[in-house]
């Protein structure tokens, strides 16, 4: 039986850490928080073959974290718009051979799916139909969504179409797992949208 849990919060890979010291350094509060981080290290760990993706590297927090659990003949590729960003990326992953980071638009990923899995994390990929982009069995994960419990009265009203439009998608088996706290005002609790393809 074990005693002592604290034994077990200090495991977050070494990439991660340095990713969010670049985050830090540069004033870039939009990173993934760690529990985001280790859902997609615990479904990139499933993956035995073809090519992770992520939308909008930022600092490279998320990268790092899929980084840490890729299998032998699993890549992963991130794409930044930010140009600066992405040449940080870049530097920061160098000696990861399995790594990718490309500067620019995401839709230039298009031309390297299908993916095993995509982490769609820049912005406005959310609102656009990720389909094509996925293999049989791919998986999809969306986060920054606010737990239903803690919506305003006006936010009840309006609902959610993107979490509405995935949950019935009949090409996909999607859930919302909690993600501990938003990221930005720490006040409501966030939720991941993942999504299998059928
Ligand atoms: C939420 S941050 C990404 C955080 C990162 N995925 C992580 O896990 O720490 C969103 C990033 O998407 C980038 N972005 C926005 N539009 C984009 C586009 N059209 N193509 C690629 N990246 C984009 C932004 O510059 C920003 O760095």
């Amino acid at each position: 039986m074990f005693t002592d849990m604290t034994m077990f919060t200090d495991m977050t890979p070494p990439l991660v850490t340095a990713a969010r010291a670049t985050a830090a350094a540069t004033g870039f509060a939009h990173s993934s928080t760690d529990e985001v981080g280790r859902l997609l290290r615990t479904l990139v760990a499933t993956i035995d073959d073809g090519v992770v993706a992520e939308i909008g590297s930022g600092c490279g927090v998320g990268t790092a974290w899929l980084a840490s659990a890729l299998r032998p003949d699993v890549s992963l590729v991130t794409v930044e718009l930010d140009a600066e960003r992405a040449r940080r990326v870049a530097g920061l992953f160098a000696r990861a051979t399995a790594v990718t980071v490309l500067s620019g638009d995401w839709h230039q990923l298009r031309e390297r799916a299908p993916f095993a899995l995509l982490f769609g994390d820049g912005d406005r990929c959310k609102d656009e139909d990720l389909h094509p982009l996925l293999r049989r069995g791919g998986i999809v994960v969306l986060d920054d969504f606010t737990d239903p419990a803690d919506w305003s009265d006006e936010r009840r009203q309006g609902g959610d179409p993107l979490r509405d439009r995935w949950l019935s998608d009949p090409r996909y088996a999607t859930t919302m797992v909690g993600v501990g706290l938003d990221k930005l005002t720490r006040a409501s609790r966030a939720q991941a949208l993942v999504a299998t393809r059928l």
